[in-house]
């Protein structure tokens, strides 16, 4: 991240999910009427160019073609996520930590969230941005979210979040969609350790990408534009697993690994056919942990 500015890969996945809301009901995953309430120029012009019936479909087109994968991968994902994060509220969920927010609107769109406490963990440049836009669109910040900053590559969560009135003793959902790959591998570490010791059955649902991406990014489709693109945002990627090693990292940590999906499969899920079409970000995975061990 460039310091002083709000992450510029958390504004590209809220053009992505502003695109989605865009679109008429019976197309979209999911509807993100905050989404764009994000955007900065020239994003915020891109998603007023896509209301127009023709460009609505050009838009993501070009999106696509330029950027293989991203934006199928990340629209995807979202609803898997939002599908997860309604699963675990019969779970007797009590709260629900997003770390690296982002633009993550979750905490005000999703049904049953406003009866738990969300913590949304960030950045302080990427939420600081967030609180202003937040500021205009809503009248007032709801109750039910509590904002953490934090730099994970700096500090440790565990006295920032119980400064924060976060407890350990409660049933947890800790999302971390889109940070591990722009992190060190000891903030990677630390922050697992920190997830491990939210009460026992509590869940993280985390994204990581193919370690292999990094070493020998050839193997994959449209890396080459990708990295140009995040290196001149200053969010190079940093960090990954391979897969199959994934169950035991996870266990070292005190966790207990319960799916891992790539892009290739979170995107049949809910795009079906039309997903065979689609290419590229493959390297981007999906992981729910659940916290102790097996079977808890
Ligand atoms: C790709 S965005 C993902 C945002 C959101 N979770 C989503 O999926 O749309 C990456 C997020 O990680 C945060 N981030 C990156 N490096 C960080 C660090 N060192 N400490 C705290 N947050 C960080 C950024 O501020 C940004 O919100």
């Amino acid at each position: 991240m460039r310091e002083g500015h709000a992450s510029r890969t958390a504004e590209h996945n809220a053009l992505f999910r502003a695109l989605e809301s865009a679109l008429p009901e019976s197309r979209r995953l999911f509807k993100d009427p905050l989404a764009r309430a994000f955007l900065t120029w020239p994003f915020a012009v891109v998603t007023w160019l896509a209301v127009v019936p023709g460009l609505r479909e050009l838009v993501p087109w070009f999106i696509d073609n330029r950027w293989p994968g991203v934006r199928s991968s990340v629209v995807a994902r979202t609803r898997l996520i939002d599908d997860a994060i309604a699963a675990s509220l019969g779970e007797r969920t009590e709260q629900l930590v997003i770390l690296g927010a982002g633009f993550d609107s979750r905490a005000y769109r999703l049904p049953g969230l406003r009866d738990i406490t969300v913590f949304e963990v960030d950045h302080p440049d990427t939420q600081t941005a967030k609180r202003k836009a937040l500021g205009r669109v809503l009248s007032v910040l709801p109750q039910h979210v509590r904002f953490v900053g934090i730099d994970f590559n700096q500090r440790e969560l565990e006295s920032v979040m119980l400064a924060a009135g976060y407890r350990e003793a409660a049933r947890t959902f800790i999302l971390w969609e889109g940070v591990t790959n722009y992190l060190t591998e000891a903030a990677v570490d630390t922050t697992l350790w920190w997830c491990a010791r939210a009460s026992p059955g509590s869940l993280l649902l985390f994204t990581y990408i193919h370690r292999d991406v990094l070493t020998r990014p050839g193997a994959f489709i449209g890396t080459e534009r990708l990295f140009a693109s995040l290196a001149k945002v200053g969010e190079k990627l940093t960090f990954g697993i391979e897969p199959s090693e994934l169950p035991e990292f996870l266990a070292k940590r005190g966790l207990s690994l319960e799916s891992d999906v790539g892009a290739a499969e979170y995107r049949e899920r809910y795009f079906k056919d039309a997903a065979r079409k689609m290419r590229g970000h493959e390297f981007y995975r999906v992981a729910l942990a659940r916290v102790g061990p097996p079977g808890h």
